[in-house]
């Protein structure tokens, strides 16, 4: 299981501060979303990668639109030299296809992953849009981005085994919503533990405010990959 760290600070100043901090573990993936995206873009993904090349970059800007638009934003990112990024899996298995049919001709293509449903959803406010309950449509999402070729899904850690078993356990799954030792949720409706993501087989964990809110964020990122590296004990 990886690490990945949402970028999601106020300023570029304090997200690269973070990193700064942080910086001497190898490998680890960020999470460059809407707000840190919209305000600092490219120049802060070759930022990123100045302070630690190993570090990975995960592009949160979950494409919603037409294929062929979808599929142009694809190569855009691409080319921005990101390792991952994401797409909805409401936008319709068409438009998945025509991304992954856009991207197939590149020699290191980032990964794609579909969200299924937000993990700020409750079941309510999930029926109220998609008049299906929660499990049966981020299944039923999980196995259309599967059906079109995409690498993984974004999806609720409780979400992981299960969408792991209709698709294959090589389907790559990241889940938000994670609160490593049980810190406090947010705005998160259904979080997880390392525990939890641990037994649902996750591939990679999305961590925010327990680290950038954490008082000591340095020692945070030791201590969870500490925890991911040690088998579950039950
Ligand atoms: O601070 P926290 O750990 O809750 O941050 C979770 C991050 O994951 C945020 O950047 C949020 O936008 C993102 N995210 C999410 N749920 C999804 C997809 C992305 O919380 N389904």
């Amino acid at each position: 299981m990886k690490l990945c760290i949402a970028l999601d600070l106020p300023t570029k100043k304090q997200n690269l501060a973070l990193l700064e901090q942080i910086k001497e573990h190898n490998n680890l993936w960020i999470k460059v979303g809407f707000r840190s995206y919209i305000r600092d873009g490219k120049e802060l993904i070759e930022q990123i990668k100045s302070i630690n090349p190993s570090f990975k970059i995960f592009l949160d800007l979950k494409l919603y639109d037409i294929p062929n638009t979808m599929a142009d934003a694809s190569e855009e990112i691409a080319t921005l030299g990101v390792d991952m990024f994401n797409v909805h899996a409401s936008s319709g298995k068409r438009a998945m296809q025509s991304v992954m049919e856009r991207l197939k001709s590149l020699k290191n293509r980032p990964l794609v992953l579909a969200v299924t449903a937000l993990t700020s959803f409750n079941n309510e406010e999930f029926q109220e849009v998609y008049s299906t309950p929660i499990e049966t449509k981020a299944t039923q999402f999980a196995k259309d981005a599967y059906e079109s070729g995409l690498d993984g899904v974004v999806c609720s850690a409780f979400e992981s085994l299960g969408i792991k078993n209709s698709t294959s356990k090589n389907f790559v799954t990241l889940t938000p919503g994670i609160r490593p030792f049980g810190e406090d949720a947010g705005d998160q409706q259904r979080v997880a533990t390392i525990d939890v993501a641990k037994q649902e087989l996750v591939d990679f964990i999305v961590v925010g405010r327990p680290i950038y809110k954490s008082s000591e964020p340095a020692k945070k990122v030791a201590t969870i990959l500490e925890e991911l590296s040690t088998r579950i004990m039950h």
